[in-house]
């Protein structure tokens, strides 16, 4: 067991991850209650096709990056059935989830020529992670990294993202990259509605902080924002429906670099490969 695994919360919540795949039809990690609450949700909420948007999000970031010629993934709550491999083929992929049981259901899948590899850590513990070797070993000594971390942020506290975006911006080379989906609001975070849907998904037993999109920047810092935060389906080119469009609370996405021109902190790695 690496000594990162040490400080794994067991406060995870398998329903941020059966929903959504019971919701898709995707996979075989969630059960029929899942299934049932899937469909009791989509009866009362835009459920569905936020999911099939977020899905479509996934595969689209990581062609995306494939066409930028990107080698190294690192995914960030990848979920059950992470398919990074598949949509970008080729590359050698970090898959990181904080729930045990999905890291080992996801495990049984991976071929050995899928050059994936699937620990189990929470967002918090990425540099423990990191420094155990993990990443040196996964990624062949490359720092380049296109990180991916779909709808999975809105369940993890400021403290945890700050601290290890920051740590990956030192770690990683410039011209690294970083694509996120993540829930977010337009009005106060105090505001009734943003209130009610944090009640409504602790209900669901998958909380979530609801922050405000103008929150996004600083809590990747120093990662420069150089696209969105903006609706997900927006970014897709997804058609704007009733339920999706203009109604202030959605899942929105962002690309932040590491610039080519980037300076190294002061004391902190270059990001450069080690020689
Ligand atoms: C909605 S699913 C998304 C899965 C995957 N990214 C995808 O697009 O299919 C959210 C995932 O984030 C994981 N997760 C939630 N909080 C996490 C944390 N603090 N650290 C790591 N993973 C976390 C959950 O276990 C779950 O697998």
């Amino acid at each position: 067991m690496g000594s990162y695994e040490s400080a794994l919360t067991k406060n995870y919540h398998p329903k941020t991850a059966t929903l959504y795949s019971a919701v898709l039809e995707d996979g075989d990690y969630h059960s029929k209650k899942d299934r049932f609450t899937s469909f009791f949700l989509s009866l009362l909420t835009p459920f569905p096709e936020k999911m099939q948007i977020n899905r479509a999000f996934a595969q689209e970031m990581y062609k995306q990056y494939a066409r930028e010629q990107f080698e190294n993934y690192l995914d960030l709550g990848a979920g059950p059935m992470p398919r990074g491999h598949e949509w970008a083929p080729g590359g050698r992929f970090l898959y990181v989830d904080h729930n045990p049981q999905i890291v080992e259901h996801a495990r049984k899948k991976l071929r050995e020529a899928d050059h994936a590899t699937y620990e189990a850590a929470s967002v918090g513990d990425v540099p423990k992670l990191f420094e155990s070797g993990v990443a040196q070993r996964a990624f062949d000594g490359e720092r380049k990294l296109a990180i991916c971390s779909n709808a999975v942020l809105m369940f993890v506290s400021d403290e945890h993202i700050r601290n290890t975006f920051s740590y990956l911006y030192d770690w990683a080379a410039p011209g690294s990259a970083v694509m996120i989906t993540m829930t977010g609001v337009t009005s106060k975070e105090n505001a009734l509605g943003a209130g009610f849907i944090r009640s409504f998904f602790k209900w669901i037993d998958a909380p979530m902080y609801v922050r405000n999109i103008g929150t996004f920047q600083s809590l990747f810092a120093p990662w420069t924002m150089v696209r969105g935060p903006i609706p997900t389906w927006q970014w897709i080119g997804w058609p704007p429906s009733r339920q999706t469009a203009g109604v202030g609370f959605d899942i929105y996405a962002m690309r932040l670099e590491k610039k080519a021109d980037a300076r190294p902190t002061p004391g902190k790695p270059t990001g450069e490969r080690p020689r």
